[in-house]
């Protein structure tokens, strides 16, 4: 089964680029652009990773984006996700970027997107992974400031297939950013969001109904709700869910636990991703491994797993066919 799981074609559309940072880079870029890191070693940076919670996690992982400062680093940070994405067969990605985490740090926002854009296009030239860039709005912040970097990311339409939300997801309902979205959508990105997290079920109808998300990023929490259930299965709504991420953040104590095998039994459209694999012990293959032993899937659970992240990409017919 491993060996299936690491040859099987994939897609990945849950993964934040910021969240692909290996403690080994992170000290490499703070050398080369003389930041002093609060960790002695590469050990004593992953003995830091012991999260609690969603916010436990964030608290580190923007204070670790600070090393990023140049348009090389955005490069050298995307082309080493894609290289590694390439050893578990990643045929196409989806990946966020969090602008706000840089341009608050005084970084433009040309430097990062020149930097992510101009890797992936090597990534599809030399490996053969196709991909799009999903722009985040960090939702702990306002929906004006939401609303500024929308404004940033315009000139740079063509770079960005959607728009999604992510950081703390408690206390900050999809409502608070309707019209960000409800703009968004008038300049031609799609839409997607983090919902059912660790938010509440009705966070992931509000995604649905007020910003028009076609995809929910994680989304676990749908389970609470027979409705909802329904409503996920029969629009078939992809959920790209990170099973390792949910480990790692307490969401559910065991992987043995967690809803991901009920949740393709109940009809959903479910995909399988890494989310930040840097800090939640695992790539997408890894990811995979963890649910086909954990959950004990059938070799039909986990190619339909692979074909619905092609499903669910935001891609033409013809390169899905291609992608397959
Ligand atoms: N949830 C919310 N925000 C995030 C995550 C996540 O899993 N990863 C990076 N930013
Ligand atoms: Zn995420």
């Amino acid at each position: 089964m491993d060996d299936l799981i690491r040859r099987l074609p994939k897609a990945e559309l849950h993964l934040h680029i910021e969240g692909s940072l290996e403690p080994e880079l992170m000290f490499e870029l703070a050398g080369r652009n003389g930041i002093a890191l609060p960790y002695n070693s590469v050990d004593d940076v992953k003995a830091a990773y012991q999260f609690t919670n969603l916010q436990s996690f964030l608290d580190i992982y923007y204070q670790a984006a600070a090393v990023l400062q140049t348009e090389q680093d955005f490069f050298d940070l995307t082309w080493a996700y894609l290289k590694r994405a390439a050893e578990d067969n990643v045929r196409h990605a989806e990946i966020f970027f969090d602008p706000q985490t840089h341009t608050a740090r005084g970084i433009d926002f040309e430097t990062v997107l020149e930097g992510i854009t101009s890797a992936l296009q090597a990534g599809e030239r030399e490996l053969g992974i196709s991909s799009r860039l999903i722009m985040c709005f960090l939702r702990h912040l306002s929906a004006k400031e939401a609303m500024t970097t929308l404004q940033q990311a315009l000139p740079h339409r063509q770079q960005i297939v959607a728009v999604g939300l992510d950081s703390s997801e408690v206390g900050h309902p999809p409502s608070k950013f309707r019209e960000v979205f409800d703009e968004a959508r008038r300049q031609g990105f799609l839409t997607v969001a983090h919902a059912g997290e660790e938010g509440p079920p009705e966070y992931i109808r509000e995604a649905l109904d007020l910003l028009h998300a076609a995809r929910i990023d994680h989304g676990v929490r749908c389970m609470e709700n027979a409705d909802l259930v329904s409503r996920l299965r029969d629009e078939q709504i992809p959920l790209t869910v990170c099973p390792l991420s949910n480990v790692r953040l307490c969401v559910f104590e065991r992987i043995e636990d967690h809803p991901l095998r009920r949740m393709l039994e109940a009809g959903l459209c479910v995909t399988v991703n890494s989310d930040d694999p840097a800090y939640f012990g695992g790539y997408i293959g890894e990811n995979f491994a963890a649910v086909t032993r954990g959950l004990e899937l059938s070799r039909e659970q986990v190619l339909q797993l692979a074909r619905n992240s092609f499903a669910a990409a935001f891609v033409d017919e013809k390169r899905k066919a291609e992608l397959i």
